[in-house]
């Protein structure tokens, strides 16, 4: 071979592994996620219960920015087959969406089945099949029916059987046509949001949300061993929660300690207690609470001590690492007298962390601080954490307040983003078997309601038909899921 040919070789080669290191894994899936009361609307259709968020809001509409409410939302109950059509046109290969549980059960409890709620999630999951596309169910995307939170909810310790109960029935109905499962949508904001008053069923108690975050955890616990006795011999499936987590980094040095305890308040707190080969609460937090405890006069720890029975019922109730990601913060001490914004975005205040960003980092509306390489060191946590484990990203995407088509802060976002899980697959060698963009259609976004805008489609929230486009991200994430790779051109909306 001459030199000349040599060069040219070596130029085709070197053009071969850019194109492969911009190319995901060919069994890497692409999905796409949203949830109940974020959608469906028909909050009152049929024999349906009321969710604490039904709930909350119509006696509470000014803890959303826009006074709304998810009454209507994109009337997904309705329009589900449109819905399948948009995530069919992407070539995706899964929708994470969740179940209402009072729309199931009217009562809470699995005295009664609905039967048009029933209907309405298998009418979804056979549609979803009918087109290639996976569903991946969710039971609990924070729709508690408010007859439980009535008799205390999360904080009750019979909440634990009362999902074990709902998360049969649903198994029972859907087993055999769903493979994967999230059992509990992020402990951290089902338990400690709610319990600060900022979101259904909007109570003031730290007690309350470290009440809440040992039923929730049993309660995933509960619900993983009804599936893994009861229905994986047969249909051999898998289960896991979506734990969320940002990345935290120190602001100074002398931050090290305190951002190791803020990642075990915010985050190991959920993680540890399944995925540690221990078990139980993360020995630094469970320490540092106890004192603090102590300190504040109580008699025995405000984060409840889990039994000997309780930590081996929770350990190893996972079958892949489920991980919702969207963005970073630098932790540092607050200052004597610092006042706190909002839990887990602003500030921590049981540990007296305050969170903030970085100026290089990119800002999406509001508490979304675009940081790509955030991704990629949570999955090298998860990994040196609890091993080699099988990740799927079940969350992660951008947020704009903008009613133009061509959304290109969130197409960089997903760019980005995707570049460093594309690191961490082939630099790091992270098992990252799937990403799932947040989120399918502009929705119900909880405190902001219809302010700030998720999805990949947007929807005319004052037509009543609730007309779905396409931005210009849903063609750019189509190119991507289709050729399993980034390496494709910037699409437009029209
Ligand atoms: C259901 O709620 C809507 C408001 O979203 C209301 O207009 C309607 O009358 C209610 N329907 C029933 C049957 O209560």
């Amino acid at each position: 071979m001459n030199r000349t040919r040599l060069y040219i070789l070596s130029l085709i080669l070197a053009l071969v592994a850019e194109i492969a290191c911009q190319s995901f894994p060919p069994e890497f899936q692409f999905g796409v996620a949203t949830s109940s009361y974020q959608i469906e609307g028909a909050w009152n259709v049929s024999d349906k219960g009321e969710s604490i968020w039904d709930h909350l809001l119509h006696i509470r509409p000014d803890i959303i920015a826009d006074l709304s409410n998810g009454d209507v939302a994109c009337d997904s109950y309705h329009l589900w087959k449109q819905d399948i059509d948009l995530i069919a046109d992407m070539g995706l290969d899964f929708y994470r969406f969740s179940i209402n549980w009072p729309r199931l059960l009217p009562t809470g409890f699995p005295n009664k089945v609905s039967e048009d709620g029933a209907r309405y999630y298998g009418n979804l999951i056979d549609g979803l099949r009918a087109r290639g596309i996976a569903p991946v169910v969710t039971l609990y995307h924070w729709e508690l029916p408010q007859s439980l939170q009535d008799l205390g909810g999360w904080t009750n310790p019979l909440s634990v059987e009362w999902f074990a109960d709902y998360a049969r029935i649903v198994f029972t109905l859907f087993a055999d046509r769903v493979d994967t499962w999230i059992t509990i949508n992020e402990p951290i904001f089902a338990c400690e949001s709610p319990y600060r008053g900022i979101v259904a069923p909007a109570i003031v108690s730290d007690v309350g949300a470290l009440l809440c975050s040992k039923y929730i955890m049993l309660a995933h616990a509960a619900a993983y061993r009804v599936y893994d006795e009861e229905f994986k011999p047969q249909y051999g499936g898998q289960v896991s929660f979506a734990h969320h987590e940002f990345w935290f980094e120190p602001k100074t040095d002398k931050d090290q300690e305190l951002t190791e305890l803020a990642r075990d308040y915010a985050f190991s707190r959920f993680s540890y207690p399944v995925y540690s080969t221990e078990g139980g609460w993360p020995p630094l937090l469970e320490a540092y609470m106890a004192e603090k405890s102590r300190i504040e006069g109580y008699t025995r720890s405000k984060l409840p001590a889990f039994t000997a029975e309780e930590i081996k019922l929770l350990k190893g109730t996972y079958d892949f690492f489920a991980i919702n990601h969207y963005t970073s913060r630098t932790v540092r001490a607050a200052l004597s007298g610092e006042e706190f914004g909002i839990f887990g975005i602003d500030g921590l205040d049981e540990i007296g962390a305050v969170l903030e960003s970085k100026p290089e980092w990119g800002s999406a509306l509001g508490w979304l601080k675009v940081n790509p390489e955030g991704i990629r060191h949570v999955l090298n946590r998860i990994k040196h954490q609890y091993g080699d484990l099988k990740v799927m990203i079940t969350e992660s995407g951008y947020s704009d307040d903008s009613d133009d088509l061509n959304d290109v802060g969130r197409i960089d976002y997903y760019k980005t983003y995707l570049e460093q899980v594309l690191l961490a697959i082939n630099e790091d060698k992270v098992n990252v078997v799937g990403y799932t963009a947040w989120s399918l259609i502009d929705n119900f976004e909880w405190n902001s309601g219809y302010q700030s805008h998720f999805g990949l489609y947007a929807v005319d929230f004052s037509d009543p038909s609730r007309k779905r486009t396409a931005k210009a991200s849903a063609r750019y994430y189509e190119s991507v899921a289709r050729t399993k790779s980034l390496d494709v051109e910037n699409l437009t909306a029209n």
